[in-house]
């Protein structure tokens, strides 16, 4: 965010200066050493990476294709991008993830996930009002009974995480639930993955349907 909003205005005010030269017909080869082109980490060529290789299973506008992908549509950059590096090394390990994510230079990373923040996050209507209720008491305050710490310490009001953190509002149900059990067995590692395996370890088959099913439907 902090990253984009910086290069923002200065490209903006780039073109303002140089536009108004071009249009006086100062073009050729005086500016062709120029680098008027938008750097190769943008949202354009991120979407046409994501077209490319991505959107078979993170859909199109990055919602995820069935509710058992991961939904990266207005997920954290960084978090995506430190996501698609330990796929990479196999740190984090997938049998389909880490081939895609070894393809992508940094460059790559980078434009993919500033495209996927960029995208409108997706909301899964709860079918079972109660259970979600459940659910908001575990992400707000844990289970004081079995030493469960409260989900929004770490991952926020309104579930928004952030550059470090996941976003998880809007998450598709299934998919969070997949990935809890993983940190539960270690089948997801990452040096950021220790603390979700102490989290995950302490919490119920109900806790983790409940709380997941309150974080899909959360705007
Ligand atoms: C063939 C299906 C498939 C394709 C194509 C695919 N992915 Fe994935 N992706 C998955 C699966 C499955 C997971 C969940 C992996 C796991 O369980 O750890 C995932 C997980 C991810 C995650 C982690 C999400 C999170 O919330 O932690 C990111 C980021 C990601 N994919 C990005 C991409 C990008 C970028 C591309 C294109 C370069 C891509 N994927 C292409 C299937 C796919
Ligand atoms: C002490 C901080 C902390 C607390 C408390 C915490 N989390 Fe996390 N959570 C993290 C971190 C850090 C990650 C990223 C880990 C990684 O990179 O694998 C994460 C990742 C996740 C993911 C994976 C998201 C994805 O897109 O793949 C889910 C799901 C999740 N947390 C759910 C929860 C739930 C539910 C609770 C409450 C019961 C909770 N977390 C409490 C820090 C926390």
């Amino acid at each position: 965010m902090t990253q984009q909003a910086s290069h923002r205005p200065g490209r903006n005010g780039l073109w303002r200066v140089l536009a108004p030269l071009l249009a006086l017909g100062l073009s050729g080869s005086v500016w062709a050493a120029q680098p008027v082109a938008p750097a190769a980490d943008d949202i354009a060529t991120g979407a046409k990476l994501a077209e490319k290789h991505c959107a078979a299973c993170h859909g199109a506008t990055g919602q995820g294709a069935t509710i058992d992908f991961a939904s990266l549509a207005g997920q954290n950059e960084m978090y995506i991008a430190k996501q698609l590096r330990e796929f990479a090394s196999g740190e984090r390990d997938s049998t389909v993830m880490d081939s895609k994510a070894s393809i992508l230079s940094e460059c790559s990373i980078r434009a993919v996930a500033k495209f996927y923040q960029s995208q409108v996050p997706k909301v899964s209507p709860s079918k079972d009002p109660m259970l979600a209720n459940a659910g908001q008491f575990v992400y707000e305050r844990g289970n004081p009974y079995a030493g469960l710490p409260a989900c929004v310490s770490c991952h926020g009001t309104g579930g928004r995480g952030n550059a470090e953190l996941p976003r998880l509002a809007g998450q598709n149900p299934r998919y969070m639930e997949r990935q809890l059990k993983n940190y539960v067995s270690r089948t997801r590692a990452g040096d950021s993955a220790a603390v979700m395996t102490m989290v995950a370890s302490r919490m119920t088959e109900m806790e983790m349907k409940a709380v997941v099913e309150y974080l899909g439907a959360m705007k």
